[in-house]
């Protein structure tokens, strides 16, 4: 192994006793089950010294925020301003997944025997975060997967009506299409603001959109192309008064937001927790309400699918990455540690942060609203006469920054793309700021 890969490794594993270290070139293989645990130990017993000593802290950044950035392990000072596709995964969540595939390696009969019972633990973590019951949470592999089991399980007839918002995801909006096509429904598109005004704005243009035919409205939570957060609680208030089902595509929302099921009212709930929640990718969520699980099919079915009286009756699926799931559940407890309140605060501190700077910029044109109930840590904005591709080549060569372009030019919402999660800092944010302020000066 050569110097640099030894002392990037060093960084990955600080916390590691010597003997442990060496053993580990020594061997040259992973690290011994404890070490892992010592090492997330560790991890989680900083965290807990930071929030005793941190607690009043709320600035964007400051002792606080720097110390936790420091459980990730971007590599040559990467700032990861996309947390799109895919996120970061913290250290403990890596430790807890190579812990957990090791066993594959050493003895495959626990994999089948001793790691699927710590799957129900992970799923009763997971309904705490959300505010859910264990019965309601399937595990599936991403979001779209999920899309996929509401649109397919429900039982609709030809004629009868879907609603989408004009900002969909190909995740969201394919799974519809294909029944379109082989039963006949009808997608109808709800058009949205770029930004809208308000809570109403959105909820009005879904109620006008409502025939005595609707029989589902599928939205995304988060929605990619504007960074809008979809008031829910308003929108199935709404629909369940006039006895629509509302389905959200929340592919974002896990790890970025406070998430209430409960509060939020929603009948199902697809989301990816390896965007913003640091699980590793291949694993997702869908949480469907109890009291409208009589009403959908499985889409697969192995023993079991006839059986469950709740939501288990959705996962049936063979044998599974359980590795996978566990890592989740690291996922979980790392973000408590930290506090979810906490998180959405940081996140949309910093948001707040560079929508309120953008804005000063001559051209820029935001995408997302300012009002924090209406969006979060994605900010989707335009510049008159600057290329998006431009800027997002540009803060890449300059500061190792990665933001993406977004949308499209017909529909008006091509622009540029930034996540602000929890290991960025301010500093961060005004080297972009100072990139796109450099661009505008040189724009023709
Ligand atoms: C709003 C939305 N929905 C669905 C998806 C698809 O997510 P996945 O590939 O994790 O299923 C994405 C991906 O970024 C998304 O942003």
């Amino acid at each position: 192994m050569d110097k640099i890969k030894q002392s990037e490794l060093k960084d990955h594993f600080k916390g590691l006793s010597r003997r442990d270290f060496v053993k580990y070139f020594l061997a040259g293989s992973a690290l011994s089950i404890s070490a892992l645990n010592r090492l997330n130990a560790s991890v989680y017993q900083s965290i807990t010294s930071l929030n005793q000593k941190y607690i009043e802290d709320e600035a964007p950044d400051g002792v606080y925020w720097d110390a936790l950035s420091k459980h990730f392990l971007f590599k040559d000072g990467l700032i990861m301003m996309n947390n799109g596709t895919v996120g970061p995964m913290p250290k403990p969540v890596f430790n807890t997944l190579i812990k957990h595939f090791k066993v594959q390696v050493t003895n495959p009969f626990d994999v089948y025997n001793f790691i699927p019972s710590k799957k129900e633990a992970v799923r009763a973590k997971l309904a705490r975060f959300i505010n859910a019951s264990p019965d309601e949470i399937v595990i599936t592999r991403n979001t779209t997967e999920g899309m996929n089991f509401v649109a397919n399980g429900l039982d609709l007839k030809k004629g009868d009506e879907v609603l989408l918002s004009s900002m969909e995801h190909p995740g969201g909006i394919h799974p519809w299409k294909l029944k379109e096509k082989r039963y006949g429904i009808k997608i109808k598109n709800v058009p949205l603001g770029l930004p809208p005004k308000s809570v109403s704005e959105i909820v009005d243009a879904f109620e006008k959109a409502i025939s005595p035919r609707t029989k589902v409205i599928s939205i995304s939570h988060t929605v990619y192309i504007s960074g809008l957060i979809f008031p829910l609680k308003e929108l199935s208030e709404m629909a369940h008064e006039r006895g629509v089902l509302v389905l959200a595509d929340s592919a974002h929302g896990i790890g970025m937001l406070d998430l209430n099921m409960k509060k939020l009212g929603m009948d199902f709930f697809a989301t990816s927790p390896y965007k913003w929640l640091g699980a590793p990718t291949g694993v997702g969520v869908l949480y469907v309400r109890k009291e409208v699980q009589e009403k959908l099919w499985p889409t697969i079915a192995s023993g079991g699918w006839d059986r469950y009286e709740n939501a288990r009756k959705f996962e049936t699926l063979g044998q599974r990455a359980d590795a996978l799931t566990i890592a989740l559940g690291e996922a979980v407890d790392f973000q408590n540690a930290v506090g979810r309140e906490r998180i959405e605060r940081r996140i949309k501190t910093l948001a707040g942060y560079l929508k309120k700077e953008l804005e000063k910029i001559s051209g820029v044109k935001l995408h997302t609203s300012r009002d924090p109930y209406i969006s979060g840590g994605l900010t989707a904005f335009s510049i008159k006469g600057v290329e998006p591709r431009k800027v997002v080549n540009y803060v890449r060569e300059k500061y190792n920054i990665v933001v993406r372009t977004i949308g499209n030019k017909k529909a008006g919402t091509y622009g540029i793309r930034v996540s602000t999660h929890i290991y960025v800092s301010l500093k961060h944010v005004n080297m972009l700021l100072e990139g796109i302020r450099h661009l505008v000066r040189r724009r023709s």
